[in-house]
């Protein structure tokens, strides 16, 4: 389906406080209910080494330039891709990470106001390629979202940016589900967990159903 897959590729991305990670887990329950076995994972993060570089990403005590940061996020997921998304989707499996691409477009080119076309060549570099075929872009207001992460207790580095950068961040994401509508959907995040995931499950089922009559043809 893309990039000479045979798998599918699928995305939650979001603005603090989304309620990301949550959705992640019910739609991953709900696809092992449906029989398959998808590979969940995150980013930054989702290797080993790339773990270990979100620590870095996320400690409230260092202090990044934004092409630091811009390139670390880059470096986790190059392996992440290299080690983990490529190898499972041309298996032919279904991916679904928390995160990927599109949160570099939104924190570091929007937010950080980094060069939007180097972040992109970046992108094309790192991902080898490599799209969701579904992104699911669980909107929220950042004066809600970052009100539910202070709720939760201590923010991490990214969190703690002030809110001009959140709305720019927020932007960043509309404007590529503006521009990729075919790929994207827009989710109203700031809304019941049940009737959120509903929503989830229907975007999801129909790309679902496309990529398994695919698959037994
Ligand atoms: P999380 O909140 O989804 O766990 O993501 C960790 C933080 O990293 C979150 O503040 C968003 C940020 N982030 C970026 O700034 N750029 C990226 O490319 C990714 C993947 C995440």
């Amino acid at each position: 389906m893309s990039a000479g897959a045979a798998g599918l590729f699928l995305a939650f991305e979001g603005p603090e406080g989304s309620g990301k990670s949550s959705q992640v887990t019910r739609l991953a329950e709900r696809l092992r209910s449906e029989g398959l076995d998808p590979l969940v994972t995150r980013e930054p993060g989702g290797s080993p080494a790339g773990e270990r570089i979100r620590d870095v990403l996320l400690d409230p005590v260092l202090r990044l330039d934004p092409l630091a940061e811009l390139l670390l996020y880059a470096a986790a997921r190059s392996q992440h891709v290299v080690e983990r998304i490529a190898p499972a989707l041309a298996a032919g499996a279904l991916v679904l990470t928390d995160r990927f691409s599109a949160a570099t477009v939104a924190y570091q080119g929007h937010g950080r106001a980094l060069d939007l076309s180097f972040v992109h060549e970046l992108n094309t570099r790192v991902t080898l390629g490599h799209r969701p075929h579904l992104t699911l872009l669980l909107d929220i207001a950042p004066e809600v979202g970052l009100a539910r992460v202070a709720a939760r207790g201590a923010a991490d580095r990214l969190e703690r940016a002030d809110l001009a950068f959140h709305r720019r961040v927020r932007a960043g994401f509309l404007a590529q589900a503006d521009s990729d509508g075919e790929r994207w959907r827009v989710i109203d995040a700031d809304d019941d967990e049940e009737r959120v995931a509903a929503a989830v499950w229907a975007a999801v089922e129909p790309v679902l159903h496309a990529w398994r009559q695919a698959a037994r043809r």
